[in-house]
C-alpha cells in the first residue's frame, strides 16, 4: 500500500473478521482518497461497523492490514487517532451534563483544544441555542449532532462516522451534508456509512458498496453511474404500452421497466446513454413523442444490483427497479 504517500487517506488490505461462525468481514479492501466524502454503502449486516470498530481501534482484525494517513495502523497506535475523529453508532453523552459541558469533557480526554472550539463547534452543528440545556432532555437527532461536534473536536484530518444521518431531519441532514462537504473542500477525508442512499448520492464523491464483508464495487460516484447506463424516457400514460416495444426493438426484449403510480408515464431503459437518440428515432417512428429523456442512474438501482438488496427494507427487492424508492428525495440523475 505504498501508494497512500500521494494521496490516500485510508485504505485496507484483506481485512477479515468473524463472530464465532459468522463472517462477518471476508477479505475487504478499500481505498480511501485523501480530501474527499467517501459513502460507505451497503446492506444491513454488511460489515460496515464492523469496519469501523476496526478502523478505529475498538476491534481488532483476525487478518489484513489497515493504513490511516499514509502509515500502517495497529493496534497499539491507538494515539494516532487524534488525527482521526470519529462516531461510531450512537454517541454516548452523560445526560446530567448540558451539551457544552459534554464536548468540554470529551476536549480534556483528547487532544487540546481551546475553548472557543467547543462553541465553534456547537454553531456549526445549530446547537448554539439549546448548549447549555442537558443532554438528557435532547431529542435523538440533537445528540448526533452533539457527536458529530464531538468527533471534530481535536479537528481531526480523517473523519469516520457510522450512519451520522440516523435520527436526523431533514433540515438536519442538509445541514450536515453543508458540514461535510466544506470539510472535504478544506482538505480533510470524510468516511461515512449510510443507507439512505439519495442523500449519499448527493453528499458522496466516491462510494464503496459492500455487500457480505467484501467489496463490490468501489469509484467516483459519477463514474459508476455512468457505467451502469440507463435512459429514463416520459411520454403520455396511453402511450406506455406503444412505447415499451418502440424502445425494446432498440434496447432488447426485457430491457425496458414501466414506472407505475406517481411516476406513471415513465419507462426505464437498460443501455448506454450514448445511444438515447436511437430511442428517441424509434418512438418517433412509432408515433409516440417523448416529453422527457433523461440519462443516468440512481445509486438505488446500482446497489440493487450489486447486493440483491433493496436499502432500508432490507430485502424487498425491486423497489428500485420499478421505480418506487425514496419518494422524498431527488431519486434521479440526468
Ligand atoms: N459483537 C458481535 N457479535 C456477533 N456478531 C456480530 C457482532 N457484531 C457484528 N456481528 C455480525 O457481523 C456481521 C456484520 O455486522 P455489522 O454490524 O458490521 O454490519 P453493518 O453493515 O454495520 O450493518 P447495519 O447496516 O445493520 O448497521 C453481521 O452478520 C452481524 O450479525
Ligand atoms: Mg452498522
Amino acid at each position: 500500500m505504498s501508494e497512500s504517500a500521494d494521496g490516500v487517506a485510508l485504505a485496507t488490505q484483506g481485512l477479515a473478521k468473524r463472530y464465532g461462525p459468522r463472517v462477518a468481514l471476508d477479505g475487504l479492501d478499500l481505498r480511501v482518497p485523501t480530501g474527499v466524502v467517501y459513502g460507505f454503502l451497503g446492506p444491513n449486516g454488511a460489515g460496515k461497523t464492523t469496519t469501523m470498530r476496526i478502523l478505529t481501534g475498538l476491534i481488532r482484525p483476525d487478518a489484513g492490514r489497515v493504513e490511516v494517513l499514509g502509515r500502517p495502523f495497529g493496534r497499539g497506535d491507538r494515539r494516532r487517532l487524534f488525527e482521526v475523529g470519529a462516531l461510531i453508532e450512537s454517541p454516548s453523552f452523560y445526560p446530567f451534563l448540558s451539551g457544552r459541558e459534554n464536548l468540554r469533557a470529551l476536549a480534556a480526554t483528547g487532544a487540546p483544544t481551546s475553548r472557543s472550539r467547543v462553541d465553534e463547534l456547537l454553531s456549526l452543528v445549530n446547537l448554539q441555542d439549546r448548549a447549555g440545556d442537558k443532554v438528557s432532555g435532547y431529542s435523538l437527532g440533537m445528540k448526533q449532532r452533539l457527536g458529530i461536534a464531538g468527533a471534530l473536536l481535536s479537528d481531526p484530518r480523517l473523519l469516520l462516522l457510522d450512519e451520522p444521518a440516523n435520527g436526523l431531519d431533514p433540515a438536519g441532514i442538509a445541514g450536515m451534508r453543508d458540514t461535510l462537504r466544506a470539510l472535504a473542500a478544506a482538505g480533510k477525508t470524510v468516511f461515512v456509512s449510510s443507507h439512505i442512499l439519495w442523500e449519499v448520492q448527493q453528499l458522496a464523491d466516491v462510494v464503496g458498496i459492500v455487500a457480505q464483508g467484501r467489496l463490490v464495487r468501489e469509484g467516483p460516484i459519477e463514474d459508476l453511474l455512468r457505467a451502469e447506463g440507463t435512459v429514463r424516457v416520459r411520454v403520455a400514460p396511453d402511450q406506455v404500452p406503444t412505447a415499451g416495444p418502440a424502445l425494446e426493438a432498440v434496447a432488447g426484449a426485457g430491457a425496458v421497466t414501466v414506472e407505475h403510480g406517481p411516476e406513471a408515464g415513465w419507462l426505464d431503459v437498460r443501455i448506454d446513454p450514448e445511444r438515447a437518440a436511437e430511442l428517441n428515432r424509434s418512438l418517433a417512428g412509432a408515433g409516440v413523442y417523448a416529453s422527457r429523456i433523461e440519462v443516468g442512474t440512481t445509486l438505488e438501482a446500482l446497489f440493487l444490483e450489486l447486493t440483491g438488496t433493496s436499502p432500508d427494507l432490507g430485502g424487498a427487492a425491486g423497489s428500485a427497479a420499478s421505480g418506487g424508492a425514496a419518494p422524498d428525495g431527488p431519486r434521479w440523475q440526468a
